[in-house]
């Protein structure tokens, strides 16, 4: 799966026995801050239906692959679609021009393999589920060949080595049908999602702080896009990462948003994922969540970003400064029947029962 931030692929398994111990194994489970979709992929492989949802467009396609497509139904085309494209001839486009040439996100041979693989795949008749595999798998490719350090806010000043090596396109982890109905992948904000939506578990992972993730990832969303959007500053990112904000990513609109999101979501119970170091307090996500019945924290220790532990240095990789904090802690909450369950199974010693 491609490089997140936030992506919760260090807790993964966790955030399952959660849910698990939360609800019955033919519960529908809800996702509506998806991003790579691998949290709702070990949930639909432990035999949840899931429900995903986020707004940004490459992330609505990585959920059509992981979430709503089943390995039966597409597999077979996809191996044999993949396999093709890998022989497309390469052909510098957009990509090329932009992001390998007026920036260096990748190595320009990969770039023209970007722009030929992206403009067949246009060309293919592919239903939703397919598509959707097709381009997780191009995103993917991609990723493993780009010249970053995980973000697309900046490029670094030399090729990475990876950027040298030449894209190949792999068959995603498609998973197979779950028994209680089809899995979906929505394109919605998650207030929309929140209201339409239906299940029994809600997991939510919401944005923490400033850190957009349509800046972050513009380049993956003009590739399922194709729509040679206009660009702004070194990094080149659409035009439009200034003007579509996530109210998740704003100190003073997160508490009002994430508020009427819990308030409207009809499920038994609400599985949050924050960090200590966002914009909200443990406090105050304790206090939103009471209104859902008893509420449980379970805190876990992270290493913090690896720049922190390297320490602070001047442009000239002078060391002229340390962090004090190498470690945060990411906190889950659960609220509603599922906080009850934990409750009296008191198994987890981290486990309180706050409300
Ligand atoms: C912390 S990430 C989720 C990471 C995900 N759990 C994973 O493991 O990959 C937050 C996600 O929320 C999405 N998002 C931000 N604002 C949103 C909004 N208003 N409505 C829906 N999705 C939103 C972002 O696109 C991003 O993918």
């Amino acid at each position: 799966m491609i490089k997140y931030l936030g992506s919760k692929r260090l807790l993964v398994d966790k955030i399952t026995s959660l849910v698990g111990r939360a609800c019955e194994q033919d519960s529908t489970i809800l996702d509506l801050f998806s991003g790579t979709s691998r949290v709702g992929h070990a949930l639909k492989r432990a035999g949840f239906r899931v429900l995903a949802n986020d707004h940004n467009a490459y992330a609505h396609t990585l959920a059509g692959c992981y979430i709503q497509a089943d390995a039966e139904s597409v597999l077979v085309r996809a191996k044999s679609i993949i396999d093709d494209l890998n022989t497309t001839k390469p052909q510098p486009g957009f990509i090329t021009h932009k992001y390998c040439e007026e920036s260096r996100f990748f190595h320009p041979d990969n770039g023209a393999r970007i722009d030929a693989i992206r403009d067949r795949i246009d060309t293919l008749d592919l239903d939703p589920d397919l598509r959707a595999v097709i381009l997780t798998s191009l995103l993917e490719a991609a990723d493993r060949v780009d010249s970053t350090t995980g973000v697309q806010m900046a490029y670094l000043k030399s090729w990475a080595p990876r950027a040298h090596k030449q894209m190949t396109l792999r068959v995603p982890d498609v998973l197979p049908a779950v028994p209680t109905g089809r899995c979906q992948a929505h394109q919605l904000e998650a207030i929309d999602a929140a209201k339409k939506l239906t299940g029994d578990v809600a997991y939510l992972d919401p944005p923490y702080n400033q850190h957009s993730y349509l800046g972050n990832y513009h380049l993956w969303e003009t590739i399922v896009n194709w729509d040679r959007p206009p660009t702004y500053g070194i990094a080149c990112k659409r035009t439009e990462c200034q003007q579509r904000k996530s109210d998740f990513n704003s100190k003073p609109r997160i508490e009002p948003a994430l508020r009427a999101v819990i308030q409207s979501l009809d499920v038994d119970t609400i599985v949050l994922s924050f960090s200590d170091e966002g914009y909200l307090t443990r406090d105050q996500i304790i206090h939103m969540l009471s209104a859902r019945g008893r509420v449980a924290v379970i805190e876990n220790d992270h290493p913090r970003y690896v720049g922190c532990k390297i320490g602070i240095h001047n442009q000239s990789g002078k060391k002229v400064g340390t962090v004090g904090k190498t470690r945060n802690k990411e906190l889950f909450f659960v609220a509603g029947t599922g906080a009850e369950q934990l409750g009296e199974k008191k198994k987890d010693r981290q486990t309180t029962i706050l409300a």
